[in-house]
Parts: C-alpha cells; structure tokens; sequence
C-alpha cells in the first residue's frame, strides 16, 4: 500500500477506465495529479467487461487501468460490481430479480437488479470477489475496497420475492420461540391475524387496509439484515485476501431504509455520496428552503450527513461522490453557485473528511447519466466544477505542506452528541398518526440545524457509542424503549434530553406496558398519559414566549413542569441531569430553549447569522456562508478566505475570539 489515509485528507475521483478508450487513461490519470487528486474509485459497475461470458474473466484490461493510474501517484479504491450484474446472469438465474409491492420484476436494463434475499446470487458476488481480490488485493496502488455501490439506490431494499418471503419466514422462525410467541408480540389477536405456522406469514403489503406496525418492523428488521448479511459476503473475502486495506461502502443522503451502524461494524470507514442541490429540490424543503438556497444546498444537509457518517466507524469517514454540478435526477437540477464546488470540498473536510472524491471525471457522452455534469465536459476540456477543484487542490496540498497546519485537520471533541437509531426510526415512521407534515429524521435534521445556528458542533452517534466525552446527549425520538442503552445514560455524566416519542415504542413497534418513555422513565419520573398531533398552522404558545407545533404529550410527574402552555398543558420536566421536552418547538423557538439550555450548560453558543455555520477542528474555526447575504468576521487570524464572505465563500480561521455579522443592511 502507498499511502496511509488516517492523517491528511486528499482529494478524489470517480472515474470509468471502460468508458474511455485506452490511450486516454494516462493522459487523465497525469491531469487528475496534477490538480491535486489523489485518489480513484474504478470498477464498480464494470461487471460486464470483466466477465463478458459467463466464468470468462478479462482482468487485463483492468490491470493496465489500475497500473496507468498508480503509475501517475494516484490510490486506488477498487469497486466490487455487484450493483451490476451483466445480462447473462439473468439466464443463469431468472429469479435473482427483486420484485416489487405488486409482484413486478424489477427487470434488466439499468442497474441494482438483483433481491438481497437471493443466495445463489450472494455465490456469483463471492466468485467475482474472490478473483478481484486475488487478482489486486496486494497491490500497491489499493488502498481500499468499495463494496457494491449505494446499498438501497432506487427503492431496492425491500423485495418480495419468493426468497425474500421464505427467507423472511425462517427469520421470524428464530425471532421468535414459537409462533404464539410471535401472535402475542405482535399483537395478531387484534383482528383475528393470528397465525399457526411460521410459512403461513407474509409480506406487509397487499392487504385491504394498513398492515400491523410489528409485521412491518419485522420485515424492515429482516430486510436490513440481508443487506448487512450481503455485504459481509464480499467483506469476508476482502479482509482475507487484501489485509490492511480499508474496507468501505458509499451510502446515500437522506436515507434511512436499513441499519447503516449494522452494516459499519463489517467496514473500517464509513463514506457517503453527497449531491446538495439534488437533495435539496427532491427531499421535502420547503420553497422557501429552496428558493434560498437553490445553489448552495441547504446549510445542514451536508454537514447533518457528514456527522451522521463519522459516527459510524468511529470518526473515520470519506466522502466518495461529490456534487460536481448540475445532476440529472432531482425534478430540477440547477448549477451550484460559482465556488461551491470548492465550498463543498473544504465543508467535507471540516468536518473530518479524509478522501473527498468527486463524482465523476468527465462527463459521459450516452446512456442514463448523459445529462449530469463532470469534472470535465463529455470532449475533454475542464468544466467549472474541474477547475474548482484544481483550486481546492493546489490550497490543500500547500496547507498540508506547513507543519503548524497539522492540527488543523485534526478534528476538535463535540460537547454535544444527537442519538441517531435506525430502527426506532422506522418504528416512528411505521406508524406516526402526527400528519403529514412530521418526520422523524427531518425532525432530527432539524434539532441538529438549530444547534448548528447557534455555532454548537455535535457528533450523531448510534445508541451503543461510548458517551463518556459529552456533555449533552440529545435523544429525537427516534429511539426505542432500549433498557440497556437506558443504563448507559444513567451511567454517563451528561445531560440527557428526551424529546417527545422517545421511547414510546417496543422493538415490537408496540406502546411500553408503563407507557411512554418506555423504560427512559427510571431516567425521571415523567410518564405521557396522552400524545396528539397537530396541523402546521396550529402553534401553541407558552407564557415564556416557547411555540410549539405538530406533536406535543400530557404528562404525569411528580416533578413540576417549568412553565404551561396556555392551555394548561405543562411544558418542560427536569430532574438532575435529566430533562424530558414533551413537545416539538417550532424554529425559532427550538434555537431559543437550545441556547439558554447550552449556556446553562456551560456550551458555548454564538448566533449566527441567516446560512451561515461554523466548524471547529483542533486548529481552526472554518465560517461558510451558505446564506443570500454577504457577511463580515472580525478577526485578525483568518488563513483561508477573507473577513468578507459572499454567498458561497468560506474562510478558515485560527482559533481565537472572532465575530461573524451578516452584511445585509
Ligand atoms: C449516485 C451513484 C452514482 C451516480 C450518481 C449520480 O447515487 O452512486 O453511480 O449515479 O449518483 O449523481
């Protein structure tokens, strides 16, 4: 192996050695050098090219890709490409498709088309791996392994096939000690849904009207177990045959649909593909979100998934695709803001990026993605995002060339950690009669904006994180009634917030016998002995000036609430370091309890400006200005950037007392 990866973050691309003709790859490999990129990701979708008949390989080809661009300096993170099974697969195995809620064949024709659930096709992944791993598992220029590509992308974690329902079955089998073991968790009584074998269960769709919220946390639960199950296969392999080599995966934004910490405990490094303003017009921001930050990316949405991933393999995370301009598949794909591209690289790596890889080279000429930007244009010359990412290079490569920046990539410890748990989200989703306008991991996303509005840095961690550092661990519903995760909070030192749901369901997705918070109630005595939802117009105010909106609980206590809502409602229980916050502040109101509760806390907060957020590391304070207004830092330490920052800039500043303005007079 060349390099090591845990120290200094470089640049990277993804780039398709297969699409090119061969007398190109070393002139890109020495342009790619050149701008300061020091890594590549190959291979993860040229299945067809290395095994065109079936048992057939053609490495060779592959060989000289991976040699040319060693040969330029570069590092290799080598794709399995299992995510693109060729053609002939299928006449080896007609039912290896996934297949829809309706029974359709998800079919041949673009990608991701196999079923988790099919084990001859788990086979076919362990033939192709093992060969890539003997082929280039002690090769110098791999420094890591990408599992397939984007677990999940296009709806493809759930099949109902006819694996998926035996396997779906054997799972409930050793879930449970019987099957009227199963009938009572479950609840089946209720409706006369009871069972009395384990092959009569079936999928949770397809019935006349909703389906049991256990059943379907079941099937989530097994779903995402065969994609953890699915993923070792190929990571069994890659530890044997490739030692020292980083074991990676690249997940997606906004996506929640298996246990992305189940599936870390197989990897050395988390990563993640990040497209700000695809996600922005199609994940559910308000116009007015969108409007504002068309090509910027909304100012939490990067950074909420940079946090969420380095929680995942302890503080070790990539960013494998990056937005390099206009993408082809949102409802609107705009151009970023003249510098984001840059903006976006050094935001990565505030928050403890160490490979910021841009998706892709150069944009291709046909098929799907034809529409969706490059670095370079489909005839070679360098597009906008390519020079931006020249500059990018040529200012990381000499910051890491001085020795007294070393600490500024360090990464500084967050006083304050968010719980994040995957399957007490699908548990809220399953069943969350709280209107439409709620969700769970927005919910989340938007206790985390508030504290990130008020210059507060956090880590998201899963419930079996050590906690011993923090001062402040946020619970945001999304937890379940988990007894031993409740005996870690008793046993840490910090302060605990409950926010409203927290643990209001079973791993069985039903209510706690002593309701609501679950077991979280021997953290305080608060018990919710009635939760409603509320329409967004619907605000509830508290004489301390707090809104509330959308979910709020009744609770019984012995302790006294610190203030009531209008209604008489009680509002906001504390015992000790224990704080139980049994309704949904609006925005505005959320900053405003988070601030004098940090203060109180002795966290230091600063209001920022409108789009505007900071970063810390152990060397530097790094200001981004994601908002319409320009801003002004006083400060006289600032080593990257400069005191005024236009929309789309960002400055980085040694640590020190500053003080951010928004310039919008
Ligand atoms: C990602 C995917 C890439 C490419 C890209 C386009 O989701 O991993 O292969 O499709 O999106 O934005």
């Amino acid at each position: 192996m060349t390099e090591s990866f845990h120290s200094v973050p470089r640049l990277g691309v993804c780039y398709y050695p297969e699409h090119w003709p061969e007398e190109n790859w070393a002139n890109d490999a020495k342009q790619m050098f050149a701008m300061g990129i020091r890594t590549v990701r190959i291979g993860e979708f040229a299945w067809s090219r290395l095994e065109a008949t079936p048992g057939v390989l053609t490495f060779d080809w592959l060989t000289r890709a991976i040699d040319s661009l060693h040969t330029a300096g570069l590092s290799i993170i080598l794709g399995t490409p299992t995510a693109t099974p060729p053609r002939w697969m299928l006449d080896k195995h007609p039912d290896m498709l996934a297949i829809d809620e309706h029974g359709h064949a998800r079919g041949f024709g673009s990608r991701r088309h196999y079923c988790f659930s099919y084990q001859p096709y788990w086979a076919e992944c362990e033939r192709i791996v093992t060969a890539m791993a003997k082929a280039y598992g002690e090769h110098p220029g791999i420094v890591a392994w990408q599992t397939d590509n984007e677990y999940g992308c296009h709806d493809t974690i759930p099949s109902y096939s006819d694996a998926a329902l035996k396997g779906f079955q054997q799972w409930c089998a050793k879930q449970y000690s019987s099957i009227d073991d199963l009938n009572t968790e479950w609840g089946n009584v209720f409706w006369s849904m009871e069972y009395n074998a384990f092959d009569q269960i079936g999928f949770p769709v397809a019935a006349v009207t909703e389906t049991n919220p256990a059943h379907r946390l079941a099937f989530w639960r097994y779903s995402s177990d065969q994609v953890v199950a699915f993923n070792q296969v190929q990571t069994r392999i890659l530890k044997k045959l490739s030692p020292g080599r980083d074991l990676v995966h690249n997940y997606m934004g906004n996506f929640t649909q298996f246990d992305h910490h189940a599936v870390a405990k197989d990897l050395t490094v988390a990563s993640w593909d990040n497209y700000p303003l695809g996600f922005l017009t199609r994940d559910g921001y308000t116009e007015v979100e969108q409007a504002t930050y068309l090509r910027t990316g909304h100012p939490d949405s990067s950074a909420f998934h940079h946090d969420l991933y380095r929680g995942c393999n302890h503080g070790r995370w990539w960013l494998m695709e990056q937005q390099p301009g206009p993408v082809n598949w949102a409802p609107y794909n705009p151009a970023p803001l003249n510098g984001m591209v840059r903006f976006w690289g050094w935001e990565a790596i505030a928050h403890g990026a160490e490979v910021v890889s841009y998706f892709r080279w150069r944009q291709a000429p046909y098929a799907q993605e034809q529409m969706h930007t490059g670095l370079c244009r489909p005839d070679g010359t360098l597009d906008s995002g390519g020079l931006e990412v020249s500059v990018l290079g040529e200012e990381l490569l000499k910051l890491q060339a001085a020795k007294e920046n070393d600490t500024v990539f360090q990464p500084a410890q967050a006083s304050v950690a968010l719980v994040l748990d995957y399957v007490g989200l699908e548990a809220q989703r399953i069943q969350q009669p709280d209107g439409k306008t709620f969700d769970p991991f927005r919910f989340a996303q938007q206790v985390y904006s508030a504290c990130r509005q008020l210059g507060v840095d956090l880590d998201i961690i899963p419930t079996d994180a050590d906690l011993s550092n923090y001062k402040v661990v946020l619970l945001t519903s999304n937890t379940i009634s988990d007894a031993s995760f409740c005996e870690k909070l008793k046993a840490c030192s910090a302060h605990v917030v409950l926010m409203p749901r927290t643990g209001s369901k079973t791993s069985n997705n039903g209510i706690p016998s002593q309701l609501a918070p679950g077991v979280f109630q021997s953290l305080l005595p608060v018990k919710v002995i009635r939760s409603e939802s509320l329409p967004d117009f619907v605000q509830l105010s508290t004489p301390m000036g707090w809104v509330a909106q959308h979910w709020r609980e009744t609770i019984e206590s012995s302790i006294t609430p610190q203030t009531t809502f209008d209604d008489g409602v009680g509002f906001y229980y504390q015992q000790g370091r224990m704080h139980y916050v049994n309704a949904c502040l609006n925005e505005p109101s959320l900053v405003d309890w988070l601030e004098t509760f940090f203060k109180q806390r002795t966290i230091e907060t600063i209001r920022l400006p409108s789009g505007v957020r900071i970063k810390k590391t152990q060397g530097a304070t790094w200001v981004f200005n994601f908002g319409p207004d320009s801003i002004d830092i006083q400060t006289e330490n600032i080593f990257i950037g400069s005191s005024r920052l236009p929309p789309g800039e960002l400055a980085a500043l040694r640590p020190g007392h500053f003080s951010v303005q928004s310039n919008d007079l």
